[in-house]
């Protein structure tokens, strides 16, 4: 791997996959992935956080809040905070865990030039001494993002419960995708017509979803429970689709909007962002995840966006 203190955006084109260091705001390290046709993304070690994914024209697909905090430890608002490790009932700060909020090492072991046909970073968290007074679980995390060559971004995720008292790790865990948009009102989220959820603005009361594509006229907060694998998300002004699929082992979709007043009330958040942006988050947090000492958990999501003019099912 090579470094340099470019950022993603002026990245120059590659010849062949490859992974490359870059500072950049507060000094913060990334990973900057690019593949020859132009598309790229950017692995923040700091959350183990992707912040940028772009396709070959090098429109950003992500979004990222113009207001989002690049400060330790703060949450960075956009891109895909993985939430880990949470629980059921956790609120406000502690709702989302805190592997946003460490700095990740890369996984040195792993040699990336013997991979021919990826650009792709692998990063560890374990507990600090501190985590582990709040959460007393000893873990390792291994974390692999992966730049395809047709431009798909990979996640995969491997938590292995290291317990040595023999106790079981019960946790939640979420990618907590934050996609760019141009209009929410021209977005819908499909794959989710009959699936059960509860809905978080009327105290998690359970409801099925009636609609093909779920729309947006006000704040959305929802918890979508042992979903389809394939869910899409459709973006009428911008002429594309998102895909997302997902493992079994997340059998969850979380959709969120604040929409305006929740918008204002955020700090990281500009008042109309809003409107550019959709959460849909491949998750387990409709039920925990129990995993016994000495075995291992694995979470993947794997995300495509197709332009129309490219037909369906590109
Ligand atoms: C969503 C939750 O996943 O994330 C919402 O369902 C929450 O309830 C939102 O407000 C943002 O969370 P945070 O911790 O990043 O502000």
């Amino acid at each position: 791997m090579s470094s340099s203190s470019s950022s993603a955006a002026a990245a120059p084109p590659v010849e062949k996959p490859s992974a490359v260091f870059s500072i950049g705001i507060n000094g913060l390290t990334s990973v900057v992935l690019s593949q020859p046709g132009g598309y790229s993304a950017e692995v923040l070690l700091y959350g183990g956080q992707v912040i940028s994914w772009k396709n070959k024209r090098g429109d950003e697909l992500l979004f990222i809040s113009k207001k989002a905090v690049f400060e330790p430890y703060n949450p960075i608002r956009g891109g895909i905070p993985i939430c880990f490790p949470t629980f059921i009932n956790n609120g406000g700060t502690e709702q989302h865990g805190f592997a946003r909020l460490r700095y990740w090492e890369v996984d040195t072991s792993i040699d990336l030039t013997t991979s021919s046909d990826k650009a792709s970073i692998d990063l560890i968290l374990r507990p600090t001494n501190d985590d582990l007074l709040k959460c007393p679980n000893q873990f390792e995390f291994r974390l692999r993002v992966i730049l395809e060559p047709n431009g798909d971004l990979k996640m995969n995720s491997h938590i292995s419960n290291l317990n040595s008292d023999g106790k079981p790790f019960t946790f939640l865990f979420s990618y907590h995708t934050y996609f760019y948009v141009s209009e929410i009102r021209e977005v819908g989220v499909e794959g989710l017509e009959k699936v059960d959820y509860l809905d978080y603005l009327q105290n998690k009361k359970r409801c099925t979803e009636q609609a093909e594509a779920i729309t947006f006229d006000s704040e959305v907060d929802r918890v979508y429970l042992n979903t389809p694998d394939i869910i899409s998300i459709t973006d009428r002004e911008l002429k594309r689709t998102f895909t997302i699929r997902k493992s079994s082992s997340l059998p969850d979709i979380v959709v969120w909007n604040p929409w305006e007043e929740k918008a204002r009330e955020m700090t990281d958040l500009d008042t109309i962002e809003y409107r550019e942006m959709v959460c849909v988050e491949a998750a387990a947090v409709g039920s925990e995840i129990t995993l016994k000492a000495g075995d291992e958990w694995t979470g993947t999501h794997h995300l495509s966006v197709c332009p129309w003019t490219l037909g369906k099912g590109c």
